[in-house]
């Protein structure tokens, strides 16, 4: 039976929930990332059973499925190849279940992951993971990909979180993993598995997240450095430290000033490098952490201002998750990456980047989370200018070399999609990669579940 048939059917059996027309279906063809497609029909499914039937159905008609969060992921996982249907989960945005006694939160995969910040905040409780998009994107797509965040260098990524999924298989099965206990040891540890699966093993359509305590305090640092150098001696000089900070994000001079011509968040253009800086928890330990990481970046030339109410906080912050749209203003093309390195290696890391910015005369901008050895780097280009494009391409190669031979890895939260897929052998062994469509196929034996992703075309 071919998509159309499937698509006839289907909406025979959830009325109002299909759609076809150019116009409702067209903005689910793209994500953040530079791919685009235009999925044959969107599905607004409201429940765990409507999930089941989509893919009983599409299971027996060989339709390909793919499902798809708030579309802010970077590397075009959510993207619809040809004559796919997407899966959207606007209709199952549910908070089920706040246990505070249990600090468990129970969700759907639509939830917007600020909207459950918020709602933990209320009572006293906290979800660390804070994507840049985290007040558009949703959880579902968050455990997708494994998304990080700011706050993971102290308090980790999705995966920490994530105690238990009900997933619906390919075939229409619906799987329950994990649960609502802190432990669970039982078998293989099929949640862990699920999670950063890129929609390519199941859909998930139920989430058990664990929440902490909400920190009592919250120090707000911002470092700017007229050298990059130091900057980067500062960030290791802080990870080695025995302080863990809540944040230690990096923006070079580019990302400074592509933010600062977006709108005026007022930081400083005359700097080469900052790091906004970020320790929490008991005021007597705020307090005195904050202190040791102000004189450990004096001693690298850093100048400290602290940001001491919201309102300065939350403009560090919107400065900070502006980089991403901003940098379209410095070129029409993108090429972002998330690439990690051992933490120790930053220093060497971006003076790897500067002598490929020269090297091939591209300007590279480079930001994001230098606590986690994780930089997000920027290579701006056009598209339409085919011999800077393909320097620009040439120059992705060499950072993720360099990025390898420092024994990191080529994404740290961005995930594969398809924007990464043809350099995962650059990382990964032939074994690897065959255990890994091995478990795909296993999973997914007819091969409808997000196609094309993550593994590179044969
Ligand atoms: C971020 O940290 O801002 C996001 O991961 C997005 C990006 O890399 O542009
Ligand atoms: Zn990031």
């Amino acid at each position: 039976m071919s998509t159309d048939k499937f698509i006839k059917k289907i909406e025979k059996q959830l009325p109002g929930k299909v759609f076809t027309d150019k116009e409702d279906i067209f903005c689910y063809g793209f994500d953040a990332s530079s791919t685009e497609g235009v999925p044959s029909a969107v599905i607004r499914p409201s429940s765990t059973t409507e999930v089941s039937e989509i893919a009983s159905l599409a299971f027996e008609t060989g339709t390909r499925l793919v499902p798809r969060g708030g579309g802010t992921g970077m590397t075009g996982g959510a993207v619809p190849m040809k004559n796919t249907v997407v899966l959207s989960f606007e209709g199952m945005n549910r908070i089920i279940d706040i246990d505070h006694k249990n600090m468990i939160a129970a969700v759907e995969p639509g939830v917007i992951n600020q909207h459950l910040q918020d709602m933990l905040e209320e009572k006293n409780l906290f979800y660390p993971p804070d994507p840049a998009s985290m007040k558009f994107c949703t959880l579902g797509g968050n455990v997708a990909e494994n998304a990080g965040g700011p706050r993971a260098v102290k308090y980790g990524v999705t995966k920490d979180y994530v105690l238990g999924l009900e997933t619906v298989l390919p075939d229409g099965r619906v799987l329950n993993t994990g649960g609502i206990t802190y432990k669970g040891v039982v078998g293989y540890d099929l949640t862990r598995l699920m999670v950063g699966s890129e929609g390519t093993l199941g859909i998930i359509t139920k989430i058990f997240l664990k929440a902490l305590p909400l920190p009592e305090e919250i120090a707000t640092l911002l470092c700017t450095f007229s050298v990059l150098d130091d900057a980067a001696q500062a960030i290791s000089a802080i990870t080695s430290s025995s302080i863990i900070p809540r944040t230690l994000e990096f923006m070079d001079h580019e990302s400074i000033s592509a933010v600062e011509n977006y709108r005026t968040f007022g930081l400083p253009l005359d700097s080469e490098a900052l790091l906004l800086i970020e320790v929490d928890g008991p005021h007597s330990v705020v307090s005195r952490d904050a202190e040791k990481i102000a004189s450990l970046c004096s001693s690298f030339n850093g100048r400290i201002s602290v940001a001491d109410d919201m309102f300065s906080k939350q403009r560090l912050w919107e400065a900070r998750r502006a980089i991403s749209p901003a940098l379209y203003y410095l070129k029409p093309t993108k090429i972002n990456e998330d690439i990690v390195v051992p933490r120790g290696n930053i220093p060497g890391m971006l003076r790897s980047l500067r002598n490929i910015s020269e090297k091939y005369g591209l300007l590279i901008a480079s930001f994001g989370h230098a606590g986690d050895g994780n930089i997000h780097v920027n290579i701006m280009t056009d598209k339409k200018n085919k011999d800077e494009y393909q320097r620009a391409n040439d120059a992705l190669k060499d950072i993720f070399r360099s990025t390898l031979d420092m024994g990191g890895t080529i994404s740290g939260e961005h995930g594969v999609g398809l924007t990464k897929k043809q350099y995962i052998g650059m990382e990964l062994s032939e074994t690897s990669i065959s255990i890994m469509k091995s478990i795909k196929n296993i999973f997914d034996p007819n091969g409808i579940l997000n196609p094309g992703k993550i593994f590179p075309d044969d």
